[in-house]
């Protein structure tokens, strides 16, 4: 699908970096030199990602827009408006713009926009820097399915793709989007036990994100409902069962779900705020 298609990224941060990086090594097949990148002032930001995987620089977002098929925003929240003001006047209906800017909707970036162009919201996660990004991708008025297909090509080189309605991406930001240090907390916490209880840092590290590896892998390889996956693990009167114990008396389950939900109404504050 994406063959031969010619990809702008406008920005040149940390999430383009992990796109262009997984696109090139994936099996999306797109080739280098259909990669158009630009940013604001880091000029050595582009010659290193024109050095290092062949991709092609310029400064100017205008000419991004203008030779790509397919556009995508990559600045933070606060800059989009000025992208937008560079180039919604030259996008036409035969484009796709995707954004990845939290708390920008699709309406709000159509309503900068002069023509019908489609417009893609994705929400992927900072674990799109090891091709583990769980992304969730949400579609504006104007798209139609090939363009949700080449936005899920795009994001499938650097992880798992979800498609959801856009009402739910302020839950998704505080799951998934933020989820990764939730579980960077349960890690600190398991290290800590470990060198508590007399194991080195090193030992403790390496345990613990071997746990978290491995149970995130059986979940997605069985397909199982972490209960299950649980209850299978916890024996009557054994070590699991005396560890869960104190971890549902300290309202551990709770404490996620409150968590999320503090995230999720977060997002939506930061989106009023930025629009
Ligand atoms: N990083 C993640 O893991 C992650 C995860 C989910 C969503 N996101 C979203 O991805 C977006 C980018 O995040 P990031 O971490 O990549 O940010 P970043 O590392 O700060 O990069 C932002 C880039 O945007 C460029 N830029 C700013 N204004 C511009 C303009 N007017 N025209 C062209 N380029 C401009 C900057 O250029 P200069 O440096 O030259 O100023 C920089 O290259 C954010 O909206 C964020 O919400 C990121």
């Amino acid at each position: 699908m994406l063959d031969m298609k010619k990809i702008g990224i406008i920005g040149a941060g940390s999430m383009s970096h992990a796109l262009i990086k997984g696109l090139i090594n994936s099996k999306v097949n797109i080739a280098s030199e259909h990669i158009l990148v630009t940013n604001k002032n880091k000029i050595h930001r582009l010659h290193y990602l024109k050095e290092t995987y062949g991709v092609n620089i310029t400064g100017s977002n205008k000419k991004v827009a203008l030779e790509s098929d397919i556009i995508i925003i990559a600045v933070k929240p606060n800059d989009v408006k000025d992208v937008l003001n560079d180039i919604g006047s030259v996008l036409t209906q035969n484009q796709l713009l995707i954004s990845v800017a939290a708390g920008i909707t699709t309406e709000y970036i159509e309503k900068n926009l002069e023509n019908r162009v489609a417009v893609i919201r994705a929400m992927p996660n900072t674990s799109c820097h090891v091709n583990e990004s769980a992304t969730a991708l949400a579609e504006g008025k104007w798209c139609k399915t090939k363009h949700l297909e080449m936005a899920t090509e795009i994001f499938s080189s650097v992880g798992r793709v979800l498609k959801v309605k856009e009402s739910a991406i302020d839950a998704i930001t505080g799951l998934s989007g933020s989820g990764p240090a939730y579980v960077y907390l349960l890690m600190e916490g398991l290290i800590e036990a470990g060198i508590v209880s007399g194991l080195s840092r090193k030992e403790s590290f390496d345990l613990a994100v071997q746990t978290v590896l491995g149970a995130a892998k059986m979940a997605r390889e069985t397909g199982e409902e972490p209960t299950l996956l649980r209850k299978k693990v916890t024996s009557p009167n054994g070590t699991t069962e005396a560890g869960i114990k104190v971890l549902e008396q300290k309202g551990f389950k709770e404490s996620l779900i409150l968590a999320v939900q503090n995230a999720a109404n977060r997002s939506k504050e930061l989106s009023k705020m930025i629009e």
